[in-house]
């Protein structure tokens, strides 16, 4: 079998710089004998997780936080109320890996808001990423999900019209087809320009991975995409994928394949391999050598 890995894939910038950022302060934990803990998953790889936790930097959320020690906070960022009180503990280094990109967007929903200025923010109201950025809202916003579905939009219209004069972002890992459709929309409410301010807030990391994964899925035979059940990233490459109609598969591991998956794919001449931006080399790789071993 012939595999070949999308140009664009695995590691993004921001999870590069917080793995990094999270290694040094292990070693320098070490040598001032003090403990390590991980504010929430330092990103969405359950994989890399694990491995820290064996070495003892174990996750904790904003209720168990130490009193001391090194607390490295997640690249997602957290909510404002928790960082407040983090900042206020004397006896705490807090290792911040939270991405530039993502702090920019806590930045233009603060300045926005304090203004008076309602927010749109597009995303999983669920996501760490999405609460960090709605916990630094000082006035309305509205959520809403990339699916823009008629019930949705029915309250982001009536927002709208309450409102008079919005901000809108996505969340990082949006897909930018979704993002126009949701400004689109905003925009038959509020032709006026004036009214509608947009950020592209969508990560270019993200936009570049897709793009890669949806060119090399045209040139082979099926996809395996390699990444966190938990990563909205990889997710949303997968979601691409298959609404392009083409055969994908979705694993952590060689592991998470099925037999019926492994039949499948040895009678594929060639596989394709892409990964979300919180995928380390070393397990795109690990994939590709095993599949190339079938
Ligand atoms: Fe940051 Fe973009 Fe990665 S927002 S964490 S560089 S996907």
């Amino acid at each position: 079998m012939k595999v070949l890995v999308a140009e664009s894939s695995g590691v993004c910038f921001g999870v590069r710089r917080a793995l990094d950022l999270l290694e040094e302060s292990v070693e320098q934990a070490a040598l001032e004998n003090e403990k390590v803990v991980m504010l929430g998953p330092l990103i969405h790889n359950p994989r890399v997780v694990d491995k820290y936790s064996q070495k003892g930097v174990h996750v904790v959320d904003a209720k168990s936080v130490p009193e001391k020690g090194v607390i490295v906070v997640r690249s997602h960022g957290v909510i404002k109320q928790t960082e407040d009180t983090l900042n206020k503990n004397q006896e705490l280094k807090i290792v911040d890996t939270t991405c530039p990109y993502v702090k920019r967007i806590h930045q233009l929903v603060q300045k926005k808001s304090s203004m008076g200025i309602a927010i749109v923010v597009m995303g999983d109201e669920d996501h760490s990423e999405v609460k960090g950025i709605t916990s630094r809202i000082e006035g309305p916003f509205l959520v809403i999900a990339p699916e823009l579905e008629e019930d949705a939009l029915e309250t982001l219209r009536d927002f709208l019209i309450t409102n008079g004069r919005v901000f809108v972002v996505a969340q990082t890992t949006s897909r930018s087809a979704n993002y126009k459709k949701l400004v689109k929309e905003i925009k038959k409410v509020f032709p006026d320009r004036k009214k509608v301010d947009v950020s592209q807030t969508i990560c270019s990391a993200t936009l570049k991975r897709q793009d890669s994964a949806r060119e090399l899925a045209s040139r082979v035979d099926a996809m395996v995409v390699v990444g966190g059940r938990n990563s909205s990233n990889t997710s949303k490459l997968f979601q691409l994928l298959k609404a392009d109609k083409r055969d994908a598969f979705w694993v952590e591991s060689p592991k998470d394949f099925s037999k019926d998956e492994i039949r499948e794919l040895k009678t594929l001449p060639t596989v394709g391999i892409t990964a979300g931006a919180s995928t380390p080399d070393d397990q795109i790789m690990e994939m590709k050598e095993f599949l190339e071993k079938l």
